[in-house]
Order: C-alpha cells, then sequence, then structure tokens
C-alpha cells in the first residue's frame, strides 16, 4: 500500500515537472527532449523516442531519443487509415502483440522499430489529432508493463501531445503574423510609390516648376526629421508633402503656365486648390487621417492671413507648417515664368523676413540648423546642397544661418509649438 502510495506521489512529481518543462520558453526541442527524459526516468524505462506526425508528407519523424544513438531522423511510413486508427486507439500499443490491429504498420516499418528497440509505441493524440508517437524500449527489470505503467504512460504522452499542438498553433500563428507584416510593408511600399506618382503627376501640369512636388517632400521630410519626428509621423508629414498641390489638377493649366502676373480672378481661381486638393484626398483612405487635412492648410499663415480659413499659429498642423517653408523655399530656389531663381542669400533673407509672419520659427530653425549641418558636412546624407546645387558662398551661408539661428533662439513663438 505504502508502495503504492510513494508511486502515485512519484508519478504526480513527475507530471508536475513536466507541465513546467513543456509551458517553459526554452527551445521546443529541448522541451521534447526534457519529457522524453522524465517519462523514462520516471518509470525507468532505459530506451526511447519520440516521433512527430506531419500530414504533409504524411509521415512519423524520430525528435527526440535517448539510449538509442543516430535514430534522430529516422522516419516512418503511415497510411492514412492507421493514422485514423491511432487516434481512436489513444493507448499504448505491444509492438510483438499479433492482433494489435497494426500489423502492416509494423511490418512495413519493421527496420526501424528495431532500430528503436521499441517494446510499446503510444499514440500521442490532441483535439482529435495525431501528434505523434512515443516509443519505448522493455523496462529496465525486463518486467512486463503493469497497468500503472500504462496510466501513468498514457497521462504523460497526452501532455507531451498538447505541448506538439500548442507548439505547432504558435508556429502557424508566427507564420501568418509574418506574412500579414510582409503584405503591410508591401502595401506601405505600394502606397509610397502612388504618392510619388501623383506628386509627379501633378508637377507635369506646371511647366516651369517640374520636379516641385517630389523636391518639397524631401525638404518636408529632412525638416520633419530634423525636427525629432519619426515613424508615422515623419511618414505622413512627406506624404502631405508630395501631395500639397494635387488640388492644382482641376486648376486651368493657362492660369498654371501664365508667364504675366495673375488677375485676382485669376488668383482666386488658382487659390481653390487648396480647398480642391482637401475635397480630392478626403475621398481617399490613407493609413493616416491628418494628411487630407495637412495639405488644405499649406498656405495658411502663422499670423493668420493664409488661405483658406485664415488660421493662425498653433491651429495650424505642424505638418503644413513644414510644408509651407518647404514649398516658398522651393519656389524661391527654382526660376519661375516671371523670375529667375534667387541666390541662396537673398531665399534665406526672404526666410528671415516672414519668419512668425508666414513661417513658423520652429520649423525655420529646423531648416537652418539642418542646411548648416549638410554645409558643414556633419548630417549622414545630404538633402537640399544636392537640390540647390553649390553655387552659393560657403562662409557666407554658414554665417547667415548662425545669425538666424541666434536670432531664433530668441525668439518665443507666440503660441505652443505643435510639435510639443
Ligand atoms: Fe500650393
Amino acid at each position: 500500500m505504502q508502495l503504492t502510495l510513494r508511486k502515485m506521489l512519484h508519478n504526480l512529481g513527475a507530471l508536475t515537472e513536466l507541465s513546467a518543462q513543456i509551458s517553459s520558453t526554452q527551445n521546443f526541442e529541448e522541451v521534447t527532449r526534457a519529457s522524453l527524459h522524465t517519462l523514462l526516468g520516471t518509470l525507468a524505462i532505459p530506451r526511447g523516442a519520440i516521433a512527430r506526425f506531419t500530414a504533409r508528407p504524411r509521415q512519423l519523424k524520430v525528435v527526440a531519443a535517448k539510449g538509442l544513438a543516430g535514430t534522430v531522423g529516422e522516419r516512418f511510413v503511415v497510411g492514412r487509415d492507421e493514422v485514423e486508427r491511432l487516434v481512436s486507439r489513444m493507448r499504448p500499443i505491444e509492438v510483438a502483440e499479433e492482433r494489435n490491429g497494426f500489423a502492416h504498420f509494423v511490418r512495413q516499418n519493421g527496420g526501424a522499430f528495431e532500430r528503436l528497440r521499441a517494446r510499446i509505441f503510444v499514440p500521442m493524440i490532441a483535439r482529435g489529432e495525431l501528434m505523434g508517437l512515443i516509443f519505448l524500449s522493455d523496462k529496465l527489470t525486463r518486467e512486463p508493463y503493469g497497468e500503472e505503467d500504462i496510466e501513468i504512460i498514457s497521462a504523460i504522452s497526452q501532455h507531451i501531445a498538447i505541448a506538439f499542438y500548442n507548439h505547432r498553433l504558435l508556429l502557424s500563428l508566427k507564420r501568418k503574423a509574418d506574412e500579414n507584416r510582409r503584405l503591410y510593408r508591401e502595401m506601405r511600399h505600394i502606397y509610397r510609390d502612388t504618392v510619388r506618382a501623383f506628386g509627379a503627376a501633378i508637377d507635369l501640369k506646371d511647366a516651369y516648376t517640374s520636379g516641385h512636388s517630389d523636391r518639397v517632400g524631401k525638404y518636408a521630410e529632412a525638416i520633419a526629421r530634423e525636427m525629432g519626428l519619426t515613424g508615422q509621423s515623419l511618414e505622413y508629414v512627406g506624404v502631405a508633402a508630395y501631395l500639397h498641390d494635387i488640388g492644382k489638377i482641376t486648376v486651368d493649366r493657362a492660369i498654371i503656365n501664365n508667364p504675366r502676373p495673375l488677375t485676382d480672378r485669376e488668383f482666386g481661381e488658382l487659390n481653390k486648390h487648396a480647398t480642391t486638393g482637401y475635397e480630392i484626398l478626403a475621398n481617399i483612405r490613407h493609413p493616416w487621417d491628418e494628411i487630407a487635412y495637412m495639405t488644405k492648410c499649406h498656405h495658411e499663415k502663422v499670423d493668420g492671413t493664409g488661405y483658406p480659413q485664415g488660421l493662425r499659429g498653433d491651429e495650424i498642423p505642424l505638418g503644413s507648417k513644414i510644408v509651407t517653408l518647404a514649398d516658398s523655399f522651393d519656389a524661391m530656389m527654382t526660376d519661375r515664368p516671371y523670375r529667375s531663381r534667387l541666390p541662396l542669400d537673398l531665399a534665406l533673407g526672404e526666410m528671415r523676413r516672414h519668419t512668425s509672419k508666414q513661417f513658423a520659427p520652429e520649423v525655420v530653425s529646423a531648416f537652418c540648423r539642418l542646411l548648416l549641418k549638410e554645409i558643414q558636412g556633419l548630417t549622414r546624407e545630404r538633402v537640399i546642397i544636392p537640390i540647390i546645387g553649390l553655387k552659393f558662398d560657403r562662409e557666407a551661408a554658414e554665417n547667415q544661418l548662425t545669425s538666424m539661428l541666434a536670432e531664433l533662439d530668441g525668439v518665443r513663438p507666440k503660441y505652443r509649438s505643435a510639435a510639443s
């Protein structure tokens, strides 16, 4: 009686140990090996192996073995009907028993059974599915397996089966997650390419500002990065910049390409492009809602004199303030029908003159920092200089930017910065 009690406690201990092993985060092969060792140790069985079942290809493959050198990787052929019978059997099966119902399976895999020195094999079943087989040799005492042994073997094999099932589930979830991540990345690329293609299409309409959207996109991304934006916030400022003039596709080409100063009516027509752009973009489902609104506000001025809404300071989204500066800088640095491009010092002078009026000081400051770093070779890659070229006096530009930065340092925006 006492012996039985001790044995039960021992078995209970083994099961607890097994549960701990199975739920641990160790690598799965390790868990399988440890589970096999626990099972063999509990019943003093010198040799054993665990084979995992896969449906495609339909086979059993040894994944862990003890006392059976060179048997890991051994494969068993198994028929569809044999799989079904193993599932319904669930109990340990004597290899030598003629009428065990698996004579064909044993004969067909005779060599493998011999190499595993298998006396019994135990189907591992979880949720009605075959997970694998456990092969056990004779016990150390060579006594036959008793009723109690069979009970404990069945219990342990079910534990291992559940671990196999969970592991398979985990792998398939991981595969799905990887696949989703890949698809998401692909969609982002497609989205980005589409945005750039749109930008290029907008630019085609304007004979004088070829590549404008592309340059504004690049400037805006670089300024946003300099302002500390990262990840999605950075990306959506870039997208808004590439698309900022999309509303121009509805403006008469004659107005856009008019070399003379525009009349009030023409100005009115042209200025509609901010609102039209918003209407176009608001109908597209972007990854980020802010994009349509950012483009709408790219002609707002921080002093409230811009259009279409006359927003002031902080009412204007940060992304729009960045696009405004990038847009104006590119306009100054490219030839227009009514004037040639400005030299850099004059463009910077204009920027300084319109700070806190048209431009947000924190954006001007970021732009100056960025350009200064590019001139001094302190950035990983240059964005502004490759676009504007090197036809400027480097030292003069450095001095001008440094003095602008010193001046801006003392300028506290009258409104709270949207970046803060
Ligand atoms: Fe515009």
